[in-house]
């Protein structure tokens, strides 16, 4: 496995993370605990060693099957963790990032773990109205209380830069969608990453599954508990996933060259590309997260990182 040492901190981390997205049981069509268990103990003798999760998956749930598969491994392991998304049981749910709010969510957060600490404690989302230097000093309160070590933002725009500047050093690493099928954020990743010294971590880093390779135009017919029955799931709809499959194609042949799999070829792809990356990638079954820890320790030849920049354009 590649371990890279998150900025600010002295947490050293794989380079392939393992997403608990799936962990939540919902929006993923049907998953099993027992599997989702064993994938975390397959996904450690691989070498991974970081493990995401948010309070809003599966309000919950995902938080819980993560810390009852961890177990006595907990301090072998760094966990990130996120916060932001208020969701309570029959009220609305809303962004916030109130001191109150920040507060109760890590607590609630560090019971159904298991565990007294967070390592990475992550701004899901902004609310739009606190300010990034309010949210910093809340952070602080539970660093100082030693309920996280440290803390990391989410889903960043052009709109969060000023704020960053004078938050330079606080946040050691910020996840964004970025993946062959989703090259948005491109530009955003390098900027933020060396600008505010952030470590960029990606996530849908296999395009929410159709980059493994094992769908086609066919057999894309999701069960309604599946998040990407719905259009917003562009990879999987029109002209899009048209494009995408074309991007499979490419990402066949180069994993062929290799003796390995077109979801390794395409985690390889963000490992070579984004330098000190981080790639978060969900499974769902131990033979998944196997598979995706494949795409450690080689690399693609130029050509067909260019190549895969070309199609993928
Ligand atoms: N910060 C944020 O706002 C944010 C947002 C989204 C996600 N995340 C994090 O990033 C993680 C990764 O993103 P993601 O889970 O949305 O998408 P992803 O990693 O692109 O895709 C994951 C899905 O692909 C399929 N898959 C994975 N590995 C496979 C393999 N080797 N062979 C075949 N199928 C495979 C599985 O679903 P199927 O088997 O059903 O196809 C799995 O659930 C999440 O779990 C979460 O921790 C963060």
């Amino acid at each position: 496995m590649e371990y890279v040492q998150l900025k600010n901190t002295d947490l050293t981390v794989s380079r392939i993370c393992m997403g608990g997205c799936p962990m939540g049981g919902y929006g993923w069509g049907h998953v099993e605990e027992k599997e989702l268990i064993d994938a975390v103990h397959i996904a450690m003798e691989n070498g991974i060693n970081f493990f995401d999760t948010a309070e809003t998956y599966g309000l919950g749930q995902s938080e819980k099957t993560l810390g009852k598969a961890l177990g006595s491994k907990r301090n072998n392991v760094v966990i990130s963790d996120k916060f932001g998304v208020h969701a309570r049981a029959g009220q609305k749910t809303f962004y916030d990032n109130s001191r109150e709010y920040i507060i109760e969510a890590c607590e609630g957060s560090l019971k159904r773990l298991g565990t007294d600490y967070i390592d990475l404690y992550t701004v899901h989302y902004r609310d739009g109205k606190t300010p990034l230097a309010e949210v910093v000093d809340t952070l602080n309160i539970l660093k100082q209380q030693g309920k996280i070590r440290y803390f990391a933002l989410s889903n960043i725009s052009e709109a969060d830069k000023e704020e960053l500047k004078n938050c330079i050093g606080s946040f050691c690493a910020f996840q964004n969608e970025y993946s062959l099928a989703c090259r948005k954020n491109e530009k955003d990743i390098f900027e933020f990453s060396s600008k505010f010294n952030m470590t960029p971590m990606t996530w849908g880093s296999l395009g929410q599954g159709i980059l493994t390779g094992k769908y086609t135009a066919d057999n894309v017919n999701f069960s309604e508990n599946d998040r990407r029955s719905r259009d917003i799931y562009v990879n999987f709809h029109g002209d899009k996933l048209k494009k995408n499959l074309q991007i499979v194609e490419v990402l066949k042949r180069i994993a062929k060259e290799h003796g390995t799999t077109p979801s390794s070829a395409a985690i390889r792809f963000i490992l070579d590309y984004i330098s000190e990356s981080v790639v978060l990638v969900g499974a769902k079954r131990p033979s998944q997260i196997a598979d995706n820890a494949e795409a450690s320790g080689w690399t693609l030849f130029e050509e067909e990182l260019y190549e895969l920049l070309r199609i993928s354009e």
